[in-house]
């Protein structure tokens, strides 16, 4: 399973590249905006800097909704390091600019799924990863968890290459529970990832190793 942190925060990636566990990072506008970077030429400086930090998969959204800016706006985000995915949201231009950046050899990510007919489109038109949304299925009484769970069963049946990115992980168990349904990808903030070393075992555990040992040394 690859993690992605999902952030524009550098010293986040930076903290999660460092543990040597990050394989990418998704960003969103409303990521960016939370850093307080605007503009257009802040923001590819913005991507451009991320991608100085992480080793590839760099999801950059753009911000265009219909199919020629779409593109355009995809090549320029797509040149400013091969380690960026061009994130394009499902909508009708969306998956035409998706075929038609995968027909040039850049990589996309389709974002926004909230069902198993938007992820088919989003395969279909070669996507190298669907964004399906837990948390926020979560948050309007839908289970996440089953599209995961569908997405991973409809794309074994067709062989599609197309990786499960699952997206808007809120907390520990979310992440657990992608993994156990065979998501390729979870995207998670910095926290959901530290937090996944916690238990209070271990650390009563590691308390008393190093107690135990400090006593020897009297
Ligand atoms: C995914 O790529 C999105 O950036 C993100 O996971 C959305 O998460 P949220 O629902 O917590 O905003």
């Amino acid at each position: 399973m690859k993690f992605f942190i999902d952030t524009a925060n550098l010293d986040e990636i930076r903290e999660a590249q460092d543990m040597g566990i990050l394989d990418g990072v998704t960003t969103n506008p409303s990521l960016m905006a939370k850093e307080g970077i605007t503009g257009e030429k802040n923001i590819l400086d913005h991507y451009k800097a991320i991608c100085e930090i992480v080793d590839d998969n760099v999801s950059a959204e753009v911000i265009a909704t219909d199919y020629k800016k779409m593109v355009d706006e995809g090549k320029t985000l797509a040149k400013i390091d091969d380690k960026i995915v061009v994130k394009i949201p499902i909508i009708k231009d969306g998956v035409k600019a998706i075929s038609a950046l995968t027909a040039e050899g850049i990589r996309t990510n389709c974002t926004l799924i909230f069902n198993a007919g938007q992820a088919i489109l989003a395969a279909k038109a070669g996507a190298s990863y669907v964004s399906p949304f837990l948390g926020r299925l979560d948050d309007m009484g839908s289970e996440g968890l089953v599209l995961i769970e569908q997405l991973v069963q409809i794309y074994d049946n067709y062989a599609f290459e197309t990786e499960i990115l699952a997206a808007s992980i809120r907390h520990n168990m979310h992440l657990i529970q992608c993994a156990e349904a065979g998501a390729d990808v979870a995207t998670c903030p910095l926290k959901v990832i530290t937090g996944l070393l916690n238990h209070p075992l271990t650390e009563n555990g590691l308390e008393k190793f190093l107690a135990d040992y400090n006593k020897g040394k009297n």
